[in-house]
C-alpha cells in the first residue's frame, strides 16, 4: 500500500500558514522551558532525597504544582497551532497510538495530584511514603514526555503507519531510530534547565548550596546533551541530516546559531552566573525549537508542503486574536506588577 493514501487531505486555513508556524514555535519554546524547570528540578530533588538530603526536594516540591499547571496551559497553545497546520499528520499519529496516547490524561492527573499531596500533606507522611509518591509522580511525567516524543516522531513517518492494519491495538514508534536520542535529548535538556531553576531558586532564597548543586547539574547535563545532540543528528534520515550539513542554508544557519548560543550558555554556566545562563537558555531553547521545526518540515517534504494548503484569507478572527493577546498580555503584566508589589505585605 502507498503510505501517501493514508494521509488525510489538508483543510483550508484562514490566514497565511507562516503565522501559525511562528506561534507554534514560540509557544512550544515556552512550554518546554516550564516543562524542563518542573521535571528537571523534580528529578534533581529526588536524587538528593535518595541520598538523605531533603532540603532541596522540599523547596522544589513547593513550586511543582504551579509549574505543572503552567506547563499544561502552555502546552495547549502549541497543540492548537500544531493541529491547524499539521493536523492531517498529528491527528493520525494520535489515533494510531490509541490507548498509549489516551492514557496521557490519566497519568498526568495522577502526577498532578501527587505533587499537590506532596506539597500540602508533607508533614502527615512518612519518608517512604513521600518518596514513593514523589517518585511515581516523576515517573508519570516521564511517561507523558515519552508519549509526546512518540507522537511527534510517528506523525513524521507515514511509512511507519502500516502496523495499524495488523490489529486493533494502539502502537508506539519503536522502529524509529531517531526516537531514542530525541527523547533523551529532551530529558537531559530538562535536567540542565532544571539545574538552572534550582540555581535561580538558590539565588532568590539566598541559599549557596542550591546555587552550587543547580549549576553542577546544569553544566554536566549540558555537556552530555551536546553528545546526545550529535547522536540525534546522526539518527536522522540522510536527506534531513544533509540539509543541516549545508544542503539547506536556513536550516544549517539555524543549527550553527543554536550551537553558538549553547556554547555561550555553557560558558556562563562554568562562570557560575545563573542570571546570564538564564538569558542564553531562553535563546538556546528558542533556536532549538526552530531547529526541531526544520526537522519536521524536512521529514514531511516528500509527503506535504504548507504551500499546497488552500488559504481563505479571512483575517478578521486573526486581528481579534492579536487584540486579545495584546490586551490580555497587558492585564497579566499589571497583575504581576501588583503581585510583586504586595510581596512585602505577604511576607
Ligand atoms: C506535564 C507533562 C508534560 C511533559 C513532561 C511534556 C513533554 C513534552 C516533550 C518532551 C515534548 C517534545 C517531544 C518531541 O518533540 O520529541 C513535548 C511536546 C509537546 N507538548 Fe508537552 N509535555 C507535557 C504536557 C503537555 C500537555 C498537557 C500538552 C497539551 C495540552 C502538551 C503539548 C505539547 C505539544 C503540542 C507538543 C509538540 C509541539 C510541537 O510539535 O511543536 N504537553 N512535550
Amino acid at each position: 500500500m502507498n503510505p501517501a493514501s493514508l494521509i488525510p487531505l489538508a483543510e483550508p486555513i484562514p490566514i497565511h500558514w507562516a503565522w501559525f508556524d511562528i506561534l507554534l514555535i514560540a509557544t512550544f519554546a515556552a512550554h518546554v522551558l516550564f516543562m524542563n524547570a518542573m521535571l528537571g528540578s523534580a528529578v534533581i530533588g529526588l536524587t538528593q532525597a535518595a541520598r538523605g538530603r531533603n532540603e532541596l526536594i522540599r523547596a522544589v516540591g513547593m513550586k511543582l504544582p504551579p509549574l505543572l499547571a503552567l506547563t499544561i496551559n502552555l502546552g495547549v497553545a502549541p497543540l492548537l497551532f500544531l493541529q491547524v497546520n499539521y493536523g492531517n499528520f498529528d491527528y493520525v499519529s494520535s489515533v494510531l497510538m490509541g490507548g498509549w496516547w489516551l492514557a496521557v490524561i490519566f497519568v498526568l492527573l495522577y502526577s498532578y495530584y501527587g505533587f499537590y499531596i506532596y506539597k500540602f500533606k508533607y508533614e502527615a507522611m512518612g519518608t517512604g511514603m513521600r518518596l514513593a509518591l514523589f517518585g511515581s509522580s516523576v515517573l508519570g511525567l516521564l511517561y507523558v514526555g515519552f508519549m509526546f516524543s512518540n507522537n511527534m516522531t510517528l506523525m513524521l513517518r507515514p511509512e511507519g503507519w502500516q502496523p495499524y492494519f495488523n490489529g486493533y491495538d494502539g502502537f508506539l514508534n519503536w522502529r524509529d531510530p531517531a526516537l531514542y536520542p530525541r527523547f533523551l535529548h529532551m530529558m537531559v535538556g530538562a535536567l540542565a534547565v532544571g539545574g538552572l531553576f534550582v540555581a535561580l531558586l538558590g539565588r532568590h532564597q539566598k541559599n549557596e548550596g542550591f546555587i552550587e548543586t543547580g549549576m553542577w547539574w546544569f553544566t554536566r547535563a549540558t555537556m552530555l546533551n551536546l553528545a546526545l545532540g550529535i547522536w540525534f543528528l546522526m539518527a536522522l534520515p540522510d536527506k534531513v541530516l544533509l540539509a543541516f550539513m549545508g544542503g539547506n542554508l536556513p536550516a544549517t544557519l539555524t543549527l550553527v546559531a543554536g550551537l553558538a548560543s549553547a556554547g555561550m550558555m555553557l560558558y556562563a554556566g562554568f562562570r557560575m552566573e545563573p542570571m546570564r545562563v538564564a538569558g542564553w537558555a531562553v535563546l538556546t531553547v528558542l533556536l532549538m525549537a526552530f531547529i526541531r521545526h526544520w526537522v519536521r518540515v524536512l521529514y514531511l517534504k516528500p509527503w506535504f508542503s504548507m504551500d499546497s494548503v488552500p488559504v481563505t484569507n479571512q483575517y478578521g478572527s486573526f486581528y481579534l486574536f492579536l487584540g486579545f493577546l495584546v490586551v490580555g498580555g497587558a492585564i497579566i503584566a499589571y497583575m504581576l506588577k501588583l503581585y510583586f508589589k504586595s510581596g512585602q505585605g505577604r511576607a
